[in-house]
C-alpha cells in the first residue's frame, strides 16, 4: 500500500467495507524528547489527504497492540475499553486493532458532527473519535472505578499528540462535538461513551503557527 493516499485506497475498497492497514513502521518519527518539544495544538488544517501508512501509524500509536494481548495505551485494570473511529469524507470506520483493519460503519461524512461549533475541524481529512465501551459492570454506578475510562481516553489523546508531533501532522484534542449526531450516525449503543476527538492532517501553513 506504500505511496497510496487515503482517498484512493478507500475508494478502491468501498465494496468490501474493510481496509487492511499496513503494519506500523517502528523506525519512523523522531526521538521522544523531540516529539515532546514539538507537541502542540494546531487548529488550521490543509484538506490534503494523509497517506494510508500515516493513518495506520497514528491509529497504532493511539490504541494498537504492541504485545500479543496489550496495547500502546495503558487502561485502568487493563480493561482495554477504548474504541476508536476514523471519521472521513468517505465515511466512518471502526479501528479493529487486533486485525489491523478499518471496518466501515457508515458511508456518511460525519466530519460536520465532529466539528460542531468549530468549523476548522471539518477541514481535516480525518478525525479520530475516542470512545469507550462501558458495558463492563465496573463502569456502572458511582463506584471508584466508574470514571477510569476518562483517564484512559486522556492517555490515548497523549499518544496521538506525540505521533503527530513526530510526523509533521497537525492535531488538537477536542471535547467539543455534536455527540447526539455522532451516536446516531455511528449507531452507538447506550453503553458507549464518547470522550474526545482529534482532527488530523497536514498543517495549513506548513506548521508555522505553532
Ligand atoms: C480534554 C481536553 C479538551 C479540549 N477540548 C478542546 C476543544 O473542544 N476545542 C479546542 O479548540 N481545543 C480543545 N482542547 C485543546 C486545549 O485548548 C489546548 O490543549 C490548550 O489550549 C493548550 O494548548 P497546547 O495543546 O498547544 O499546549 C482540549 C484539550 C483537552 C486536554
Amino acid at each position: 500500500m506504500t505511496g497510496i493516499v487515503l482517498a484512493a485506497a478507500i475508494a478502491a475498497t468501498n465494496a468490501t467495507s474493510t481496509i487492511k492497514l499496513p503494519a506500523p513502521q517502528a523506525d519512523s518519527g523522531v526521538t521522544v524528547m523531540q516529539a515532546l518539544k514539538d507537541r502542540h495544538s494546531e487548529r488550521s488544517f490543509s484538506e490534503k489527504d494523509i497517506p494510508m501508512e500515516t493513518l495506520a501509524g497514528v491509529l497504532w500509536a493511539a490504541n494498537g497492540f504492541n504485545r500479543p494481548d496489550k496495547r500502546t495505551n495503558a487502561t485502568g485494570m487493563n480493561k482495554q475499553e477504548i474504541v476508536i473511529y476514523a471519521i472521513m469524507k468517505s465515511g466512518a470506520f471502526r479501528y479493529d486493532a487486533k486485525a489491523g483493519e478499518l471496518v466501515k460503519v457508515t458511508d456518511e461524512d460525519l466530519r460536520g458532527a465532529i466539528a460542531a461549533q468549530q468549523p476548522f475541524a471539518a477541514k481535516a481529512p480525518v478525525s479520530l473519535l475516542i470512545t469507550a465501551d462501558l458495558s463492563d459492570p465496573i463502569y456502572q454506578g458511582k463506584g471508584p472505578w466508574s470514571t477510569l475510562s476518562h483517564y484512559d481516553a486522556g492517555i490515548v489523546s497523549g499518544n496521538i499528540y506525540l505521533y503527530c508531533a513526530a510526523n509533521g501532522l497537525a492535531t488538537v484534542c477536542r471535547g467539543s462535538m455534536d455527540r447526539a449526531s455522532l451516536k446516531k450516525g455511528l449507531n452507538l449503543p447506550d453503553t458507549t461513551f464518547i470522550h474526545l476527538n482529534h482532527p488530523i492532517g497536514y498543517p495549513a501553513d506548513g506548521g508555522k503557527s505553532k
